[in-house]
């Protein structure tokens, strides 16, 4: 069976965070099939385009990965109503320079996870709008703001069950679009 890649990009980089744990929940919650791995975006520089002719290793590596994935999902908190700025910094470097961006046409699924009552709806919305300009499909329904509990982490890599098959739900939809545009 061929391995159908996915590079997941989680938007914090906090230890405890929940969007990390919702990633390590996606993995196991794939199908054999499908290996995800999660880019490095902690130790980007600072986008400057002064430099995007002659990027840093860990520019190329990133790039690299997700060249070689045939979908993207990305796992984001929200801050102060949009996505965070360590997220927006990796999807700028990914996207340059002009002409050879890693993201065009990779299909992404977006999901977040929040304590707050809105459960990252207005960092979705402004996410949708940058993803269109990277000129990746995104998958519109099912769409995923999910109000975080620490009790709907009850174990690494374990939901609780309503967030599980919500979850399981999601990724299931999100497969089969990326299956289907990847040909
Ligand atoms: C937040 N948080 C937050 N939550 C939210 O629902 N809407 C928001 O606009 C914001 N704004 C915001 C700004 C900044 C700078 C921080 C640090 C936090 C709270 C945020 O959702 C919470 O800290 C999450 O736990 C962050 O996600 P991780 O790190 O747990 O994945």
């Amino acid at each position: 069976m061929a391995t159908f890649r996915i590079a997941v990009i989680v938007g914090s980089l906090r230890e405890g965070s929940f969007n990390r744990k919702m990633a390590g929940a996606l993995a196991k919650l794939a199908p054999p099939d499908v290996e995800m791995h999660q880019p490095t975006i902690a130790t980007l520089p600072l986008f400057n385009q002064d430099d995007e002719k002659d990027p840093s290793d860990a520019v190329k590596r990133m790039k690299e990965e997700i060249r070689a994935s045939q979908g993207v999902i990305i796992v984001t908190p929200e801050y102060n109503r949009s996505i965070p700025g360590v997220l927006k910094n990796a999807l700028d470097h990914g996207s340059r320079p002009h002409g050879q961006s890693a993201w065009k046409g990779k299909p992404v699924g977006i999901i977040g996870v929040s304590p707050g009552a809105m459960g990252t709806a207005l960092a979705q919305q402004h996410l949708r709008n940058i993803v269109a300009a990277l000129g990746m499909p995104a998958l519109a329904q099912p769409e995923a703001f999910i109000h975080a509990t620490e009790a709907m982490f009850p174990a690494p890599g374990e939901l609780d069950e309503s967030t599980r098959k919500f979850v399981q739900t999601w990724l299931d939809a999100y497969l089969t679009f990326a299956r289907r545009l990847a040909g």
